[in-house]
């Protein structure tokens, strides 16, 4: 396994991330037996760092994984998030300290090396479900950041994140405050516009290359989503995402599986399979500290651990891949 900083923070990290999310639902839902293994296999082979959030099975994610790591005594660099509902608005401080203090007794733990906010970034505040937070909100005296802040001068907290998803422009805010340490970017070979140029147009959402953008400021980088929740790989069957609405606006999984079929020609040589492409294609990207797989069994865990150090795709690869980005996958003619 190699390691990477993560950004300004100093800390040693594995290049691939174990994601304890909802949609591998390896950490919410399989047994304790199963969890345990996958844990520990992970450790086993140099997995240092853990992604959860209360949102991945309502506390389960957290709770398993705070178990299982209490129980083996393993303390892996462990990031979590915290999803504030409408009512936070009133007080979104009080409702962030709240919120951090409950993932810790989830998470058995004193303190946590990072916490990062869950919700969708909009330029307007979105209601129900789907509560998005402006950048305001988080920013402001009393917001999202304060709690946060708090939290870190009790020493409950190492570091402060956010996930990289809601309006670009958003985002762009808040990496441009330099109070965050890290962010988790959407980036897979089906959406590269997080570290690649795309045209104006594409069809997928154009994030701008957030992650140059906040590698200037310092962050530290988690990719997420690398397989497209199971479209770039084998099985894509089994896949599809725990929600019914896309992740990210214009890559719903049936899109995703016919862009899919344009990057099948990576497989060859050395790369065995259209998982091992899109993961060396992510570690790539010199300015990511880590790349986060959704993990459904042990198998799962050896194909991404192999990826570290394999190498990435060629240059002549790389110069296909970006006339199919040009051509927004030739419109996914056939
Ligand atoms: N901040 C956020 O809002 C956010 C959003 C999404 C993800 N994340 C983080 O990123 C992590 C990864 O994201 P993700 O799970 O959503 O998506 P992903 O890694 O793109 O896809 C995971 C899915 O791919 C399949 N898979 C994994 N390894 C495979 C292999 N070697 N062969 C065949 N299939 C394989 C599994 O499908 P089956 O389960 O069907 O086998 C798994 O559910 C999450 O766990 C979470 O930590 C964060």
């Amino acid at each position: 396994m190699r390691y990477r900083t993560l950004g300004r923070t100093g800390l040693k990290i594995s290049e691939i991330g174990f994601g304890c999310g909802n949609n591998a639902v390896l950490m919410v839902r399989a047994t304790y037996e199963d969890q345990l293994r996958a844990v520990q296999h992970a450790l086993d082979l140099g997995i240092n760092y853990f992604d959860t959030a209360f949102a991945y099975g309502l506390g389960k994610s957290e709770e398993n994984l705070g178990r299982i790591l209490s129980e083996i005594g393993a303390s892996p660099v462990v990031s979590t998030k915290i999803r504030l509902e409408p009512e936070a608005a009133s007080d979104l401080k009080a409702t962030t300290v709240r919120a951090v203090e409950a993932a810790l007794r989830r998470l058995q733990r004193k303190s946590v090396d990072l916490i990062q906010l869950h919700n969708r970034v909009t330029v307007e505040r979105s209601p129900g479900k789907r509560f998005s937070v402006t950048p305001k909100d988080v920013l402001r005296q009393g917001g999202v950041l304060d709690g946060f802040k708090e939290m870190r001068e009790k020493g409950k907290v190492g570091y402060f994140g956010f996930s990289g998803l809601g309006d670009p422009r958003a985002l762009h805010e808040l990496i441009d405050s330099g109070e965050f340490h890290s962010f988790q970017a959407y980036y897979n070979l089906l959406n590269p516009s997080a570290g690649e140029a795309v045209p104006q147009g594409f069809s997928a959402l154009d994030y701008g290359r957030l992650i140059d953008r906040a590698a200037e400021k310092g962050m530290g980088i988690a990719v997420i989503r690398v397989l497209a929740a199971g479209a770039l790989t084998s099985t894509p069957d089994a896949g599809g995402g725990s929600s019914p609405e896309p992740l990210s606006p214009g890559s719903d999984y049936a899109l995703d599986l016919q862009r899919a079929e344009k990057v099948k020609f990576l497989i060859g040589g050395n790369i065995k399979s259209l998982t091992a492409a899109a993961i060396r294609f992510a570690l790539m990207k010199r300015e990511v500290s880590t790349v986060l797989v959704g993990f459904s069994n042990v198998f799962h865990i050896d194909e991404a651990v192999a990826c570290s150090g394999a190498g990435g795709l060629s240059d002549e690869a790389m110069a296909r891949l970006k006339k199919i980005w040009e051509s927004d996958f030739g419109r996914l003619s056939a």
